[in-house]
């Protein structure tokens, strides 16, 4: 029987690197990447172009269910507002079992590294590497707000930082599927560390359990 494909799930809070982190370890691994916040974000804008309710189950899940490609390209999925709509339909247990099979199907084959909230402890919970990367508040509270300064959008720390925490309370309060470390994951914290001193540490624990 051939080896189960490699799958590295990376979860963490909001701007503690683990995009940049999880799309640098698939490229130099040769795995396929998904950012599964992207599932969220594009959920949450169909919604809010329906004018709809963010919060309501079933304007929710019917648009979990009508996501297509194109809906992933689009250039209004970051910022505030889409922040929070992500965050209100990611509370919703019919959006969650939705997207369930895309997320699995995407990493079944090929392996892959994907990035989320839930990757190692709902999505796939047998991954061969569980890495949970996290930051002081006041440190992904910063990066985010460069991040939009950088992006153009003109706004305050301390209103990030509010958004940051409001956003952060409903990720790991909710009943399912909450923001949570698996059991057997690998936590690194970036307070203190380069994007690229975060890639070493995570490379090395890669290396470290395939070697096993
Ligand atoms: O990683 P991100 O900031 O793009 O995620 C957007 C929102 O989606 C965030 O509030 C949490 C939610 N999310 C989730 O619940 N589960 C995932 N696997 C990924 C994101």
């Amino acid at each position: 029987m051939s080896p189960a494909p490699l799958v590295i799930a990376v979860d963490g809070p909001a701007a503690a690197g683990k995009g940049t982190l999880a799309r640098r370890l698939a490229a130099e691994l040769g795995l396929p990447y998904l950012d599964t916040g992207l599932l969220y974000r594009a959920t949450g804008r169909r919604v809010l172009d329906a004018q709809a309710d963010p919060a309501d189950p079933a304007a929710a899940e019917a648009a979990a269910r009508a996501l297509t490609p194109a809906d992933f390209a689009r250039t209004d999925l970051r910022g505030p507002e889409a922040d929070a709509a992500a965050s209100k339909v990611a509370a919703i247990p019919a959006v969650r079992a939705a997207l369930l099979d895309f997320q699995r199907g995407f990493g079944a084959t090929h392996g892959a590294v994907l990035d989320g909230r839930d990757i190692g402890t709902v999505v796939f919970p047998q991954a061969q590497v569980k890495l949970f990367i996290t930051a002081s508040a006041e440190e992904r509270a910063r990066r985010r707000h460069a991040e939009l300064l950088g992006r153009g959008t003109a706004t305050e720390l301390a209103l990030v930082a509010s958004e940051m925490a409001a956003r952060d309370a409903r990720d790991s309060a909710r009943d399912v599927a909450p923001l949570a470390a698996a059991a057997d994951a690998v936590t690194i914290d970036t307070t203190a560390l380069d994007a690229e001193a975060a890639f070493q540490a995570a490379l090395r624990i890669v290396k470290s359990s395939q070697s096993k």
